[in-house]
């Protein structure tokens, strides 16, 4: 095949003419894939260990906002990645019709692999911008299906990065005459710049959910600084959780028991009492906004102090009043894990998880429980 010749599709008879079918395009969208999904793959692990860890991991929880980073990152790559995906596909879709479907038994199962790889690959983007949108058409748990998806999408990477391996390195090494240009190779410039500013444009309107000066900018993020109750966005407020009339009780204790040797039920006056501690942490959302505030209350490691547990062996399952909230606290020892009765210098609002929650660094959002009502001691 030509680099630089009109009919850029070999085995097709001439039906598809321009230069843009070729695979110099096709290698230079690949190579931006290639950095799009291993990003977006890489920190998705990370967010999955941090959510999810198995028994022999635990989070560091230094430096504080190392998850708003990780999960900016991962949301923000996938979204650069939607334009990318539709033009590879469509530069490289006459191959997809090519006819026979293989040559050899070593292109059969190079073509094979890209079923997970094209299938994986927008089902990944199609689910997590969804997600992000809070959008769930569909029954399954989001998480699991996207974790496995992404494991089959990369086997299929793999195998696809190994078989155009050799043809990117060859077709990219061969750079085109810069001074004057042939009309193939500007017509692929024109393409290339139009996909990079379409990358571009849905990064800027979408990454002010987490940095905050193109807050003003991203038309479409889902959650921008500034916005909730108290000035800081909610992802799921206490009517949705129906937690609203119990967590005002003023009957309301948290329970520290477990393996502890004196089970405690402290009132709110009782936490309000206690010395406090201030630190400044982000929420940061799997759904790839976050923002920093002010967060007062009684360090977590006190607490279980009080209570006669041993902070440097123990895990802690922190219980919501809402009934399907459950996650282990990995992060007991840093000073600033707290549990936070004040947001801002005010008491907490109930759709931050009045009368108190759980925050501490490096934590996703999503392990930040809002309406503790009990702390499980093993
Ligand atoms: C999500 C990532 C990717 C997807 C969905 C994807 C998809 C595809 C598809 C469907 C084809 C046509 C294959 C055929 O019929 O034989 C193709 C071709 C190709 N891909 Fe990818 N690809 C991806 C990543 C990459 C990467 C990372 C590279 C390079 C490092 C790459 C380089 C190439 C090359 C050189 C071709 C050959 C084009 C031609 O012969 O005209 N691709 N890709």
């Amino acid at each position: 095949m030509s680099d630089e010749g009109a009919t850029a599709v070999r085995g097709l008879g001439g039906r598809y003419r321009s230069a843009l079918h070729d695979e110099r395009t096709a290698a230079l969208l690949g190579v931006a894939l290639g950095v799009s999904f291993t990003l977006c793959f890489a920190t998705g692990l990370w967010s999955h260990l941090q959510q999810d860890p198995p028994a022999w991991f635990s989070a560091p929880s230094r430096p504080a906002g190392l998850y708003r980073v990780t999960q900016g990152i991962h949301v923000t790559s996938g979204f650069a990645a939607i334009p990318l995906l539709l033009a590879k596909l469509w530069v490289v879709h006459p191959r997809l019709v090519e006819w026979p479907p293989a040559r050899s038994v070593l292109h059969a199962i190079e073509r094979l692999a890209l079923l997970p790889l094209v299938g994986g690959g927008v089902f990944l983007l199609f689910s997590g911008v969804a997600n992000v949108a809070r959008w769930y058409p569909w029954t399954f748990f989001f998480p699991r299906a996207h974790f496995w998806a992404a494991w089959i999408t990369i086997g299929g990477l793999v195998v696809h990065v190994g078989a155009k391996a050799a043809t990117t390195r060859r077709v990219l090494r061969r750079s085109p005459p810069s001074s004057t240009p042939t009309p193939a190779a500007a017509d692929r410039r024109g393409f290339l710049a139009g996909v990079a500013a379409a990358s571009t444009a849905l990064v800027v309107t979408t990454a002010g959910g987490t940095i905050a000066p193109l807050g003003t900018v991203s038309v479409l993020a889902q959650r921008r600084p500034g916005d909730g109750p108290q000035g800081l966005p909610v992802n799921k407020s206490a009517a949705s959780a129906r937690v609203t009339e119990i967590a005002r009780d003023p009957a309301f204790r948290l329970v520290i028991d477990g393996a502890v040797d004196h089970p405690l039920a402290l009132s709110l006056a009782e936490l309000r009492a206690m010395p406090a501690r201030e630190a400044t942490l982000p929420i940061a959302c799997v759904e790839g906004w976050s923002q920093s505030a002010t967060w007062r209350g009684v360090p977590l490691r006190d607490l279980l102090a009080l209570a006669g547990a041993r902070p440097e062996t123990a895990t802690v399952t922190v219980e919501s009043l809402q009934p399907s909230g459950r996650y282990r606290a990995s992060e007991l020892r840093d000073p600033d894990t707290l549990l936070a009765l004040e947001l801002g210098g005010e008491p907490l609002h109930i759709d931050h998880g009045f009368p108190t929650r759980l925050i501490g660094p490096n934590r996703p959002g999503v392990l930040q429980t809002k309406w503790v009502a009990r702390l499980e001691v093993r």
